[in-house]
């Protein structure tokens, strides 16, 4: 895994930016890896409201990260309405923090979310062909179970459906290193180009 080192990039910005996103790239490529399954945040009416996915694409060309869900979930109808999303992910052997955000847009008939759907494997697929919406009351949890184990690669296109991609167009970075010898911190914003200003902040 790619990390800033005691070494002369430790004070250059456009690294640690770069370094940022090739951990997030990492992340989503390495199912073991500390940034696979970040925070994911975003509001609705009580505030804000987190959760754990899985992160499935990111893009330092594009300055994006994507992850997958049932279009029937809470998120969904939330991002709809409001489209402001922050994410976090943390590294716990190099300590490194890294918070993101930015706004959604939501993929469910579309080429990108066909192409997603292509990659979803068989086992995966039945997690988005509940016949109750995600979150709904339910009296006994063993129906549940012996639906899914009914899936087969047969009906595996049920799903599809019922699923949709969530990309984040990242608006905002901080970086939080906890150091042993001394703690830094750095803000990078970007516009509309994916070019991005930078700032160390107090850490
Ligand atoms: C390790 C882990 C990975 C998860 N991955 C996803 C995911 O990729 N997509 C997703 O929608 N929910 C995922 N979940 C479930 C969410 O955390 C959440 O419980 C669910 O999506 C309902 O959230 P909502 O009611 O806010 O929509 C995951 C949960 C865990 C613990």
């Amino acid at each position: 895994m790619a990390s800033i080192k005691m070494n002369e990039n430790l004070y250059d910005l456009s690294a640690i930016e770069s370094d940022c996103w090739l951990k997030i790239m990492d992340g989503a490529l390495q199912s073991g890896h500390p940034f696979h399954q970040p925070v994911f945040a975003n509001t609705n009416t009580n505030g804000a409201n987190m959760r754990i996915v899985v992160l499935r694409k990111a893009s330092a060309t594009e300055k994006t990260v994507s992850f997958y869900t049932d279009i029937r979930s809470g998120k969904w109808e939330e991002l709809q309405k409001n489209q402001s999303i922050s994410w976090l992910f943390y590294d716990h052997e190099s300590r490194i923090q890294i918070r993101l955000s930015g706004k959604a847009s939501l993929h469910q008939n579309d080429e990108l979310a066909n192409n997603s759907w292509a990659n979803v494997n068989i086992n995966s697929r039945k997690n988005y062909s509940s016949i109750l919406i995600p979150s709904t009351e339910i009296n006994d949890p063993k129906n549940i179970s012996q639906q899914n184990a009914d899936k087969t690669e047969k009906n595996s296109e049920e799903g599809r459906g019922n699923f949709g991609v969530v990309v984040t167009n990242i608006l905002w970075m901080e970086w939080l290193w906890l150091n042993p010898g001394s703690h830094y911190k750095a803000n990078f914003i970007y516009d509309k180009n994916g070019d991005f200003t930078s700032s160390w902040l107090v850490p």
